[in-house]
């Protein structure tokens, strides 16, 4: 028979709710989704007070401050702390970003509410499982793949092809979109997902790349690119602007023109 409830094991329960800071007049209420492999219990979610007074403005500053200052246990990545690195990428308010450039006064919901990226395995609280999203970046061959001679000095591009480069090399691989993509919920172990593709995009129309066919031929599949539905919640959500739906468009583009 079908199961239409949720394993035991899955259901959230009730957190800990901690102290509120004493003193404090300007509090924010954090909501945190918590789980660890270690003690065999359910996800929970917990409730934590932020003293804005005294914490930096933005979502990642807040969570430091409770790491420091609350619970040591809580656990997630970070490393930059200005949106390059990309691995404080989580699940705020609904909406997949990075932790480090979501100022808490642009969470309109008076709670405060983080998850992980959705539909991807957890490590531990906020830190999902991203083997396979590496593994399929890897799959792409992100490299440069020439045949002719190396040049004495370096590859050469003239600035009109570079700048076809422009709204693809600033991907920071932080996998807010692909983890916002229902076709990658729901085919992610088969479908290669927006980050994916627009990191596959930019290898094909780069001047100096010589292997355009073998990267198409990768491709050229019913599941590796042509799950997309053009949904675009991939570039509603991409924290640094870009649009992977038209990078994938682009390259069904290319494997139309090269039938012809
Ligand atoms: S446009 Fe394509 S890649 Fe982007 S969210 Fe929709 S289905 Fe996913
Ligand atoms: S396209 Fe944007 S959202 Fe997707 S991985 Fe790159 S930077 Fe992150
Ligand atoms: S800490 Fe590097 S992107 Fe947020």
């Amino acid at each position: 028979m079908v199961q239409l409830t949720l394993p035991k094991n899955s259901q959230m329960t009730e957190g800990k709710v901690w102290d509120k800071p004493a003193g404090a007049t300007n509090v924010r209420e954090f909501k945190i989704y918590r789980w660890s492999p270690d003690d065999g219990r359910n996800p929970r979610v917990d409730t934590f007070y932020v003293d804005l007074d005294d914490c930096g403005p933005m979502v990642l500053d807040a969570l430091i401050k409770i790491k420091n200052e609350v619970d040591p246990t809580l656990t997630f990545r970070r490393s930059c702390r200005e949106g390059i690195c990309g691995s404080c990428a989580m699940n705020i308010d609904g909406t997949n970003t990075l932790a480090c450039t979501r100022g808490m006064d642009e969470v309109k919901s008076e709670t405060v509410k983080i998850y992980p990226l959705p539909h991807m395995p957890v490590v531990k609280d906020l830190v999902p499982d991203l083997t396979r999203f590496y593994a399929q970046h890897r799959s792409i061959e992100p490299w440069l793949k020439t045949e002719s001679p190396a040049p004495e000095k370096e590859w050469r591009q003239s600035r009109e092809d570079r700048a076809k480069l422009d709204g693809l090399y600033e991907c920071i691989l932080c996998a807010c979109c692909s983890t916002s993509c229902p076709s990658y919920w729901w085919n992610g172990d088969r479908y290669l997902g927006p980050a994916i593709l627009l990191q596959a995009y930019r290898w094909l129309i780069d001047s100096r790349d010589e292997a355009t066919g073998e990267r198409l031929d990768n491709l050229e599949d019913p599941f590796r690119l042509y799950r997309c539905h053009t949904i675009m919640n991939c570039a509603h959500v991409c924290p640094k602007g870009l649009n992977p739906a038209k990078a994938i468009a682009e390259i069904k583009k290319m494997m139309v023109e090269r039938r012809v």
